[in-house]
């Protein structure tokens, strides 16, 4: 192999058919249910694979975490003709239950159309190399096709990733694929058909609503389904947990993971200031302007543990946390500094000896 190619080991993020793909061998191995054409395992293995289980002896890891139901409703989508349409907050794992989706059901999360104000209706259909349709004009080896021609030809599952941020015109490309499951492409005098098993799933962010509004015909095309905050405290610590873990393992991070107790610390911060509220009741506070979703208390978590790794002891310290938490919290706004400080005094100061490491540590990074 040569040295510009990267063995799997060395690719930085493994799409998630590469990362679990163990369990996804052994879920296939032991199916016992109906498997629908152009699909690799039954509805009930892809439930599965989601919500975890286990699979001859086999344990399969819960990817979603949550209401298991809303995962039953999005594979019965994709086993009638409908596409899917994951819609809710920042940080709800849209992305991520799109991707462990297409992984189970058709083994290649790759195939993806990211959507933004400059996707064009070519990188929803077909496109040509340009030396080639010069020196030879149209021909079957000048076509490029898009990720959902692609997937249309095997049978297999298309994302789309924030298609709310796309113009009307490329949402309106869509609409035709939807409801004719065909492309055609008259340079060359065809249609390209989709064959059984073909579906998308697109993730849009409600808060991009309004930038582009989808259009009614459009929406009646898909399938929407709500993927909510984590409900309660516990459910939100176990699914930054869980990630936290994943992603420090797969960099390699030389660093204890985070202690329940700091866990509980970032989450129950992150959920009152999210709702604006102490977690009591008893108390309001003011929401900072950014985002402060699941994913964010992730990734701050993995960023004070390569903290600690690369310039601590490897233990994550108050002084870590609190540097994430800044981050995370303030965002270039003197307006959320402020919230942040007001916070700090109202709430969590008067928490007691057990949070006053954090407190004191927090105070200093927000002067
Ligand atoms: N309920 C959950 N179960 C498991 N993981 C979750 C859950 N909620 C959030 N996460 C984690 O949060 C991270 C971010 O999720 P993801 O990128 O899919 O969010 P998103 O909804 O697509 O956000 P955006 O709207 O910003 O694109 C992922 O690592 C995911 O594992
Ligand atoms: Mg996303």
């Amino acid at each position: 192999m040569s040295k510009t190619e990267p063995v799997m080991q060395d690719i930085m993020r493994k799409p998630a058919e590469v990362l679990y793909q163990e369990e996804l061998q052994a879920l296939i191995r032991e199916d016992q249910g109906k498997v629908p054409t152009g699909w690799q395992m039954s509805p009930q293995s892809v439930l599965k694979f989601i919500v975890g289980g286990q699979a001859g002896g086999r344990t399969i890891t819960p990817k979603y975490i949550g209401n298991a139901r809303l995962v039953e409703m999005a594979i019965a989508t994709l086993v009638t003709d409908r596409a899917l349409l994951l819609i809710g907050e920042p940080g709800t794992a849209k992305s991520w239950l799109s991707e462990n989706l297409s992984a189970a059901i058709y083994g290649n999360s790759g195939l993806v159309v990211q959507g933004t104000a400059g996707t064009t209706e070519e990188q929803v259909r077909y496109s040509w190399n340009y030396a080639m349709l010069l020196a030879q004009g149209p021909t079957p080896e000048a076509l490029v096709k898009s990720p959902i021609m692609r997937a249309m030809e095997a049978g297999g599952i298309a994302r789309f990733e924030e298609i709310s941020r796309c113009a009307s015109e490329v949402q309106d490309a869509l609409i035709s694929i939807l409801s004719e499951k065909t492309i055609s492409v008259p340079e060359l005098g065809k249609e390209v058909n989709a064959r059984k098993g073909f579906s998308i799933i697109a993730t849009a962010n409600t808060r991009d609503r309004g930038v582009n509004e989808m259009s009614t015909a459009l929406k009646r095309r898909f399938n929407m389904i709500v993927l909510p905050a984590p409900a309660d405290l516990e459910t939100e610590v176990e699914i930054v947990k869980k990630r936290v873990a994943e992603i420090a393992s797969s960099y390699d991070l030389q660093a204890a993971a985070p202690s329940d107790e700091a866990l509980q610390k970032v989450v129950t911060i992150f959920r009152e200031l999210r709702s604006g509220m102490t977690l009591d009741k008893k108390e309001k506070v003011k929401s900072p302007a950014g985002v402060i979703s699941t994913a964010e208390a992730i990734s701050l978590l993995t960023n004070s543990m390569a903290l600690a790794a690369s310039f601590g002891g490897g233990e994550m310290t108050d002084e870590d946390l609190a540097a994430g938490l800044q981050g995370a919290i303030v965002k270039d706004d003197d307006k959320d500094r402020l919230v942040w400080k007001e916070y700090l005094d109202n709430v969590m100061k008067k928490r007691g000896a057990g949070w006053r490491g954090l407190y004191t540590a927090c105070k200093e990074m927000n002067q």
